[in-house]
């Protein structure tokens, strides 16, 4: 019989997979319960969205209604407000004849009716924009109805960055004027950018300014994902080595979902017990199936900036890529070029700039990288 693998590599199910975090949950918990404000960031994929669903499954045993929504597909304040509305009504009310006429009877912008999935059969609302001046209306028609209930609600909307490619220049100030009258909501404003959501929170002279608690997400504690990891193999009969625990760690820097896919492969690949040489022939097969993709990438970039992502990935991540020593050693050239190659791959999110140091964002490549090098 297949075992089900317990390293999840999309999504959340429940807390048995999910580890640690358990002082971000009971201060998020607490500013649930207070309606008071989070402005969530980290570099990518060290499980914002999964924390957000974790608490999510916590509060929601608290009774408190819980919204999670994904700001990525949107480019407007239409789109903005028709996924609000979609997420608000098909997560909150009863789906019915009835509520479709009363939701009709309150939106101007948009007109709702009923769908039905062919596959399931399953109910929902669909809304169609018909008069895009009155947007403000229907969203604020929302947050009415959340001010009026006598329910606690927490509302998570994530990549919230997306909202500067918005061409109105008005969401901002809007959403706080708002935000400040709920008292029964709280919200977590969540993002990989940290200096666009430093920008929207952190500056004085934006609306939001002041309006929330910042949390930063950093890698889990590498004593208590091991021991997550350990566990987990052990349930199935499984032993894993210490060697092999810091060899997953400190291969993937700690990032989440890197230690998650090293783990998934892992638990697929390999009986028994595990050891350093295990762990380090799945992250070579992890590597190869990626080729053509890093190949692909390659293609993409200049020489220079492929000597200077090696060059990174040799050195485990650099503090002062533009000091003699890395240069020379490196053959990379005059600083000034470093410098702007530098900044074109921080721009386009192929290396981090996190801590004081440069890395290589995706840790596969990385390895890649080296390997190409004999590293
Ligand atoms: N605490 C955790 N324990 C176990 N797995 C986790 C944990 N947090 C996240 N994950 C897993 O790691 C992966 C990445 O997490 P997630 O998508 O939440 O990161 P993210 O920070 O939202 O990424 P992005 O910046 O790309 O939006 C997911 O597959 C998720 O299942
Ligand atoms: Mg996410």
């Amino acid at each position: 019989m297949k075992q089900e693998n317990p390293f999840l590599i999309t999504g959340y199910q429940s807390p048995e997979f999910f580890c640690d975090r358990k002082k971000e949950i009971e201060l998020l918990k607490s500013y649930a319960q207070d309606s008071m404000h989070t402005a969530l960031f980290s570099s990518r994929r060290l499980g914002k969205t999964a924390l957000i669903y974790h608490l999510m499954y916590h509060l929601r045993k608290e009774k408190i209604k819980c919204m999670y929504f994904d700001l990525m597909p949107t480019t407007s304040i239409e789109d903005f407000a028709y996924h609000f509305a979609k997420s608000f009504f098909n997560q909150r009310a009863s789906i019915s004849q009835k509520y479709l006429h009363k939701i009709n009877q309150m939106l101007k912008a948009f007109v709702p009716s009923l769908a039905v999935d062919p596959a399931t059969g399953q109910l929902s609302f669909e809304f169609k924009l018909n008069k895009a001046e009155e947007i403000y209306n229907d969203i604020e028609v929302i947050f009415d109805i959340i001010k009026k209930s006598k329910e606690k609600y927490l509302i998570a909307l994530d990549e919230f960055q997306q909202i500067l490619n918005y061409p109105a220049q008005n969401f901002e100030g809007f959403l706080r004027t708002h935000i400040q009258f709920m008292k029964n909501a709280s919200f977590i404003f969540s993002g990989s950018k940290k200096h666009l959501l430093l920008s929207i929170f952190g500056d004085y002279s934006k609306p939001l300014w002041q309006s929330c608690a910042f949390i930063e997400l950093k890698p889990i504690d590498k004593i208590i994902y091991s021991d997550f990891i350990q566990n987990k193999f052990k349930i199935f009969g499984r032993t894993i080595e210490n060697p092999a625990l810091d060899f997953i760690y400190d291969s993937t820097r700690g990032i989440t979902y890197f230690v998650q896919l090293f783990c998934n492969f892992l638990f697929k690949e390999t009986n028994g017990k595990i050891n350093l040489e295990t762990s380090k022939k799945t992250l070579d097969k992890i590597v190869t199936e990626r080729e053509s993709y890093f190949i692909n990438l390659l293609e993409l970039l200049t020489q220079k900036q492929i000597d200077v992502l090696t060059a990174i990935s040799i050195e485990n991540g650099i503090d002062k890529p533009l000091g003699n020593k890395f240069i020379s050693k490196h053959k990379l050239g005059a600083a000034s070029t470093v410098k702007s190659v530098l900044d074109v791959l921080v721009n386009k999110e192929i290396i981090n700039h996190d801590n004081g140091k440069y890395h290589v964002a995706d840790v596969l490549l990385s390895v890649w990288l080296k390997g190409r090098k004999g590293y």
